[in-house]
């Protein structure tokens, strides 16, 4: 791999141990994808707080800088971490103190979680904890190289902001945070970003659950490549490409997709393929869209529903919003919990608005940090639970073992106030 004099110094230890080993950690994982050279980049999203049984024992035997060493830099050497040498940001994690007694989610995961946070805030990490740090403040520029982790992140950073990232892993983004490098392959690179696969429209996607099904037929089409999505589409907004996004990227592992007119970095299908023919489309019609509904709600089989989850990605101010306007002067069946997820930030939005107080007023909850699937943690008891989210429907039955119903969020609030589900495709 090329390197300049200045990242040569970097692996020779010019800049300390722990940019030495981050390197090092570089290089390796270059030289397995046979990248020719290093990106710089200004931009990283990564875990580094979330807690798990391996930090907990590195953090009490040895420290903080340790656990950054071993689980951040693959690294065994003693050093103290440096500052970040650039904008590095936390993804989502685990719980916050403010759900002790509401989500059954271990107290010393949270106290640990919270020394996590003192010690990279000090060291320059912006603890947004979301999986959608574009909806609060960090919107990398189109062209843009970056370090991210979390597939639905990665998918709307490439294909709705035009920025540049692969999805990276824990270790990768540890060592970009401290060198402001990254091997450059794959989504770096220009011919890396063209079209694969043509997805033909023929059903009207224009609100949040079509979108969201649409996401998911995509990534089953395209797999880990780039779906091109024409014809009957409606103007989608930052939540219905959210939710996209997510569910392509889960059906599939799509991490860039273009939609000539909408999203920036393609204007036309003729540039979205780079002049080549078109692949044969793939036909998203009504038996398509409704073959995608039934799939995503095979695992449901009680109608009796105990719990409902909005906010898969974390929700924007305007899902809460919305969600508080359907929840307005109802109260949740006493059997069944509602809990909406956002980033903090957001919540905050909703706290000051009022949104939160009608939610809580029904006995619903919006909370922060972390989803149920992240911290495989729901209400105790759960069997089934209903959402609007086609990433969540999909994963949470096989984390936490339970059913799922997917449906709009009428049908979801319709279910936690009468705790049943009577949702259906219309
Ligand atoms: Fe975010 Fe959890 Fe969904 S991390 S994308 S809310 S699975």
């Amino acid at each position: 791999m090329f390197l300049t004099d200045a990242e040569k110094a970097m692996r020779d230890g010019a800049e300390g141990p722990a940019v030495a080993a981050a390197m090092d950690l570089l290089l390796r994982y270059g030289a397995a994808l046979y990248a020719s050279r290093l990106c710089d980049i200004r931009n990283v999203a990564g875990t580094m707080t979330q807690p798990s049984p391996v930090k907990a024992r590195l953090v009490k035997e040895h420290g903080w800088d340790k656990a950054f060493a071993v689980i951040n830099l693959d690294s065994d050497g003693d050093f103290e971490v440096p500052p970040m040498a650039v904008p590095t940001c936390q993804l989502q994690h685990g719980f916050g103190a403010d759900a002790l007694g509401i989500v059954p989610y271990p107290k010393e995961n949270i106290e640990l979680q919270a020394s996590g946070e003192a010690f990279y805030g000090r060291h320059g990490v912006n603890i947004l904890a979301t999986c959608t740090p574009y909806q609060v403040g960090n919107l990398p520029m189109r062209g843009e190289h970056c370090a991210w982790m979390e597939s639905s992140a990665v998918i709307y950073a490439n294909s709705v902001l035009g920025a540049r990232t692969n999805c990276e892993g824990i270790a990768s983004t540890g060592a970009a945070s401290l060198t402001g490098k990254i091997p450059c392959w794959g989504n770096h690179l220009d011919a890396n970003r063209y079209g694969t696969h043509l997805v033909d429209v023929r059903v009207q996607v224009d609100n949040f659950q079509d979108w969201g099904m649409l996401g998911y037929f995509a990534g089953g089409v395209a797999g880990e490549d780039h779906p091109v999505i024409t014809g009957s589409i409606g103007q989608p907004d930052l939540t219905d490409l959210k939710h996209f996004g997510a569910a392509a990227a889960t059906s599939g592992g799509v991490e860039l997709y273009h939609i000539p007119g909408i999203t920036p970095e393609k204007p036309t299908v003729e540039a979205a393929f780079g002049g080549a023919v078109p692949p044969s489309p793939a036909v998203y019609g009504p038996a398509e869209r409704r073959a995608m509904y039934e799939t995503l709600n095979e695992i449901g089989t009680s109608a009796d529903v105990d719990f409902v989850l909005l906010g898969c990605p974390h929700a924007s101010v305007d899902q809460i919003r919305s969600a508080a306007a359907a929840l307005d002067g109802k109260r949740l069946s006493p059997s069944t919990e509602l809990w909406i997820m956002a980033p903090r930030a957001l919540k905050d939005v909703a706290d000051r608005s009022g949104y939160t107080e009608v939610i809580q007023r029904a006995g619903g909850r919006v909370l922060a940090d972390s989803c149920p699937a992240m911290s495989r943690a729901a209400p105790k008891g759960t069997k089934v639970f209903a959402t609007d989210s086609a990433k969540q429907a999909h994963y949470l039955p096989a984390i936490l073992g339970i059913e799922a119903w997917f449906g709009t969020l009428e049908e979801c609030v319709d279910a936690a106030v009468t705790g049943r589900w009577n949702g259906g495709l219309r």
